[in-house]
């Protein structure tokens, strides 16, 4: 039903990115919010707002849809790898290891938090398109693969590596050249894309890689973008990366792994509809194992990085709602405690959410407001139209499919601190990432002794 609110819907514990909140969302006697068995009052009273929560249970199923669609679609080997750029923190790191998932980094920052997580290097994969000496050195180290992304990645290796020691682990990435709907901004797998190498480049490279006695190239990489709701593209993909494992075979390169990257889409709103996790897989593994069939090529491991569809509807903010300002005929701002810092999404992609009053979710909306950030920036709209019942300020609102590329891209604009993350499950909460405190944005400040004098 079109106009349902996320907690009336009954939720898909196979698919949680079909779901607008966490698979554990139930309403208590008195009508109020809990997720994984909290009641999300409380947690604002206990960990003061803006708050993201997270949603152990949610996060586990979307680990196991991954893990077992891939048994049950692919015939050959396969991992699912986390793409922790959508939410890095050790704690979900380890949970996604404890999942026996890999997980994909894409900066120093990145990897001793996946290390740190428990983590070793065998399921580590290091991307990026402009990849510093201390970040290749420290995936090179640690034995995790590295995804070559352009020509520089190869001469710094060559000098970076020692000779004679072992080989470090490659993964070419190639540019597909494939078009698919979603924000310009989050689309990579076109040819006008900074990342990856262009598809008339590859086999100048496959050869130049074969003759480097420091490097295993092991797999292909490919990423065509995220938020997708189509399935045409990562179907087409398969194409593109099973051509590339033909020529690398021709070139005397023996590849075990295909990797086609994430981009899945999630749940925000009602109108949003994603495939299941598992039609996703099947798609991608039927395409992967056609194709390489059709170029009588031995199955290789399948390996694909979710992050938004892993984690995304696992999260939660939580907000207390502050001033009110009604403009006849024209618009009623609410303000919340939070805003852009936190969630820069709505600012750079237009992105829509879903909100409610936690502890009235099911009152009858009475009016339609604009809910504003804090920040000083008119474009700071955290939801546009957003119908709820009459409120007033001190009431605490929650913000879902926030698990996704908020804390990760969150910010510091007008000093504002970081909020804490909270881990649910099983009725209790865990800090995982603690609130940032004002006297610690100035941290990195420095003050010049020439400065001193003229105070
Ligand atoms: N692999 C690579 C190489 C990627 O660049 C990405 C995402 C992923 C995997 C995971 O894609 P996902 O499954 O999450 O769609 N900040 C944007 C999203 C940027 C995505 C960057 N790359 C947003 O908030 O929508």
């Amino acid at each position: 039903m079109a106009d349902q609110k996320p907690y009336e819907q009954e939720p898909n514990l196979l698919s949680p990115n079909r779901n607008i909140a966490p698979t554990s969302t139930i309403l208590n006697k008195e009508g109020k919010l809990l997720i994984g068995g909290c009641l999300l009052s409380d947690l604002a009273k206990k960990y003061g707002t803006p708050l993201y929560i997270l949603d152990e249970s949610t996060i586990r199923l979307s680990c196991a849809a991954y893990r077992e669609a891939l048994c049950k679609y692919y015939p050959g080997d396969s991992l699912a790898i986390y793409a922790s750029k959508a939410n890095s923190s050790i704690a979900i790191s380890s949970i996604i290891k404890s999942e026996n998932l890999g997980i994909d980094v894409v900066s120093e920052g990145e990897l001793i938090t996946a290390l740190k997580g428990g983590f070793e290097g065998g399921k580590i994969f290091l991307h990026g398109n402009n990849k510093s000496e201390e970040e290749l050195l420290l995936a090179y180290k640690s034995q995790s693969t590295i995804v070559i992304d352009n020509e520089q990645d190869i001469t710094e290796l060559g000098r970076l590596i020692p000779r004679g020691e072992t080989p470090v682990k490659l993964m070419l990435r190639v540019t597909p050249g494939i078009e698919c709907h979603t924000h310009e901004y989050i689309r990579t797998g076109h040819l006008d894309s900074k990342f990856g190498f262009d598809p008339e480049k590859v086999e100048e490279i496959l050869y130049q890689l074969r003759d480097c006695k420091w490097a295993k190239l092991e797999g292909l990489h490919s990423h065509i973008g995220s938020q997708i709701f189509e399935l045409q593209p990562h179907q087409d993909l398969a194409e593109v990366l099973s051509e590339t494992l033909l020529l690398a075979k021709r070139i005397g390169h023996q590849i075990n792994d295909l990797n086609v990257g994430g981009g899945l889409g999630i749940k925000y709103t009602n109108s949003d509809d994603p495939p299941t996790i598992q039609n996703w897989v099947e798609a991608v593994a039927r395409a992967i194992t056609k194709a390489c069939e059709k170029r009588n090529l031995k199955l290789p491991r399948l390996i694909c990085e979710p992050g938004r569809s892993l984690i995304g509807t696992s999260g939660v903010t939580l907000y207390k709602i502050g001033s009110r300002k009604d403009i006849p005929g024209i618009r009623t701002y609410l303000s919340i405690d939070g805003g852009m810092s936190d969630n820069p999404r709505p600012i750079t992609y237009q992105s829509a959410y879903e909100a409610c009053l936690v502890d009235r979710p099911l009152h009858t909306p009475q009016e339609t407001v604009t809910l504003a950030g804090k920040h000083c920036e008119s474009g700071d709209v955290l939801i546009k139209d957003l119908s709820i019942p009459q409120s007033s300020s001190g009431d605490i609102l929650a913000v879902f499919g926030t698990g996704a590329y908020n804390s990760s891209m969150s910010s510091n604009y007008n000093r504002i601190p970081k909020p804490a993350t909270v881990l649910v499950h099983d009725g209790s909460s865990d800090l995982i990432q603690r609130r940032e405190q004002p006297e610690e944005l100035l941290r990195y400040d420095v003050f010049p002794e020439h400065l001193r004098k003229v105070i």
